[in-house]
């Protein structure tokens, strides 16, 4: 196991970087994007509280989950790593960790910091969670607000948002909380909180969002319970070290489904990717506006659902997006609006108001940057109609918001011309590598960096 890297080089960079698009080609061979997010967060999160040592391959060496990882290094957890994605965790149970000694900084990162308000809302000490611009404009009440209920005391600025002051707490009292909003960072944050809590806390949420965390949980040997629509769990236990495999992010695997199916000639094939039935929604969309995509060889992975992927172009037909697909593809919407701009006839998105509070609002960039493509599409308050047709070449802003700077790079297989795409620095918090596995696999890309 390679020795850890300093924080600094872990951080992300302030220069500025841009995408240069050639227009058309196609999408040929194998790839195998990095490892899912969302697991990798969750993996450090309960491997450091967990007993014992726990090992981890195919972790997400991108920015996000490194935030996660130094929050626990200075936190006094050892870990070693990472190496090509492999780390080990030397837990220290779930009273062993210490105060920081100043602000964790989780850059861009909002499941960094809603899932660690919660774990760290039961510890013994005080930490302040910071973040960059766009973290600090997100809003932080959702979790801030229950967890008041559970007892604890966290601070933010006017607005709700960070830096969160969070003043520990070895009093939490568990709770039974019907969630606003479908967030699997809601739900996560009060689980954690409530491995701390005296007696039960349970969570019910409005649609069925991601469940890592209750997936990994059950991994550590500690118990969840189902009952109807309530998600529960009884504070006060332990997690036993295990070892897990993270899947590739199907997250990240959705713009090369979507860039094969748009791109005539395009067969690639897609690595080990999680299929979680609650991440699964952009097949479950693609393949109803008609993508050949098959599924292979579906296997599990440590306790996650994983798959090879197939995909064949296809011509893409405009859908009506059925609402209940949208909590199991959230993070996916950048990408799905450029494979309906690429569709035959009309693609609607409604129910989709959460867009407006991610990394950007996703609703109003996307149809800034497809209006600038020549691309018909009219935001709404929660969501999107958009026109297929021609994508014309010309420039784009991403907004800081990786998703949508990888989503316009994805557009240039049916653009008419070049598309520059500015500010995709932070396409490293999610997918470190994009531009050569893309260029590896038929697309044409050139990053230029501001000096
Ligand atoms: C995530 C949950 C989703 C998603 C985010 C990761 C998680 O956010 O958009 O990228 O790991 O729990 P919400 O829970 O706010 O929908």
């Amino acid at each position: 196991m390679g020795a850890a890297a300093p924080e600094s080089e872990l951080t992300t960079s302030s220069k500025k970087s841009r995408f240069r698009v050639k227009s058309g080609g196609r999408l040929t061979g194998s790839l195998r994007v990095p490892g899912d997010k969302s697991i990798s967060h969750r993996s450090i999160m309960l491997g450091a509280i967990a007993e014992g040592t726990t090992r981890i391959s195919g972790f997400l060496e991108g920015e996000d989950s490194l935030a996660t990882l130094n929050a626990f290094r200075r936190m006094g957890v050892e870990i070693e790593g990472p190496d090509r994605g492999g780390l080990v965790i030397h837990g220290v149970g779930a009273d062993g960790l210490k105060a920081p000694g100043g602000p964790l900084d989780l850059g861009n990162s909002g499941t960094s910091m809603r899932l660690l308000s919660g774990l760290l809302s039961g510890q013994g000490f005080g930490v302040t969670l910071s973040g960059d611009a766009s973290l600090s404009g997100r809003p932080m009440r959702r979790v801030t607000d229950p967890l008041g209920l559970m007892g604890a005391s966290i601070g933010t600025t006017a607005a709700g948002t960070a830096p969160l002051e969070i003043h520990g707490s070895a009093n939490l009292k568990g709770i039974d909380y019907r969630m606003p909003v479908a967030s699997a960072q809601v739900k996560s944050c009060l689980l954690l909180a409530g491995l701390y809590a005296e007696g039960e806390t349970c969570v019910r949420e409005p649609a069925i969002t991601r469940d890592h965390t209750e997936r990994m949980l059950a991994g550590f040997g500690y118990p969840v319970r189902h009952s109807a629509d309530r998600i529960c769990v009884t504070g006060g236990g332990s997690l036993k070290a295990c070892n897990l495999e993270v899947p590739a992010d199907i997250s990240s695997a959705a713009f090369f489904l979507v860039g094969a199916a748009i791109a005539e000639g395009s067969e690639l094939l897609l690595e080990h990717v999680g299929m979680n039935p609650t991440r699964d929604g952009v097949i479950r969309i693609l393949r109803l506006m008609g993508a050949d995509i098959e599924i292979l060889d579906p296997r599990d992975a440590g306790g996650e659902p994983v798959a090879d992927l197939l995909v064949h172009a296809a011509k893409l037909k405009g859908i009506q997006i059925p609402p209940d697909l949208v909590p199991l593809a959230i993070d996916e919407f950048p990408a799905l609006f450029i494979a309906a701009a690429c569709a035959d006839g009309e693609t609607v998105l409604t129910g989709a108001e959460e867009l407006r509070v991610k990394e950007s609002d996703r609703i109003q960039v996307m149809a800034d940057g497809l209006a600038q493509l020549g691309v018909e599409a009219m935001p709404t308050a929660d969501g999107m109609r958009i026109r297929g047709g021609p994508i014309n070449g010309g420039r784009v802003d991403s907004h800081g918001d990786h998703r949508i700077a990888m989503s316009f790079a994805i557009a240039g297989l049916w653009a008419r011309g070049e598309i520059l795409i500015d500010d995709c620095e932070n396409v490293n918090t999610s997918f470190p590598g994009f531009v050569d596995l893309a260029c590896g696999v038929g697309l044409s890309i050139e990053q230029t960096w501001e000096t």
